[in-house]
């Protein structure tokens, strides 16, 4: 974990950050954005293409997918802390790769210390494999609350997956309902299933 005081600080620790080779074709580096007194914290795959354009997380059609979600709960982008697993744009969108996923993760893991939120949501398998440090299966794991590292993790469909398809974004959307209601209650969650001895690990 990257030791700061603040959500500003730990974006100078980063600096321009060329620990990865990302740094090479990325335009803007995304580094989160939102409430640093957040009680959900979401967090996406990497910045898309609207995202490394503008440096802002989930700025593109999913990211207005997003703030619809949002507003269905009565939440809006304000309330939030939004954020990547890794910082910048893949090439092409691909799927980060493991090192790159390591080396960002001591951010990541610093901006959960410091926001402290009541629930972390995963929005898409790479970031909830990422979180729970192995590889999940989205249809089978999504909308369900699971305690793991200290925090209740709320795993969701990725909105750009609903966008594409009208029976994931119903399903999305009952996630949120979900969401909603493990905010507003208290009761511990079950304990997250044991994960195996070789899966990648964000902490
Ligand atoms: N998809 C993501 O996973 N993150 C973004 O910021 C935008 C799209």
């Amino acid at each position: 974990m990257c030791e700061a005081d603040s959500l500003e600080e730990l974006r100078e620790t980063l600096g321009v950050c060329q620990r990865c080779t990302l740094s090479q074709s990325r335009n803007r580096l995304v580094f989160g954005a939102g409430n640093p007194d957040a009680e959900v914290m979401f967090v996406g795959e990497a910045p898309g293409r609207a995202e490394d354009a503008q440096g802002l997380p989930f700025v593109g059609p999913a990211g207005h997918l997003l703030d619809d979600l949002l507003a269905g709960i009565g939440l809006a982008r304000e309330d939030v802390y939004i954020t990547n697993v890794v910082k910048c744009r893949p090439p092409g969108n691909r799927d980060p790769l493991p090192l790159e996923v390591e080396t960002c993760g001591p951010f990541l893991t610093g901006q959960i210390a410091l926001i402290k939120p009541k629930i972390i949501c995963e929005l898409g398998r790479i970031a909830a494999g990422v979180m729970m440090g192995r590889q999940i299966q989205i249809t089978k794991i999504h909308g369900q609350k699971f305690l793991g590292r200290g925090y209740l993790n709320v795993p969701v469909f990725h909105p750009a997956a609903a966008l594409r398809a009208p029976a994931t974004a119903d399903l999305l959307r009952q996630d949120f309902v979900n969401l909603k209601s493990y905010l507003e209650e208290d009761e511990p969650p079950p304990p997250a299933p044991e994960a195996e001895p070789e899966q990648m690990g964000l902490f």
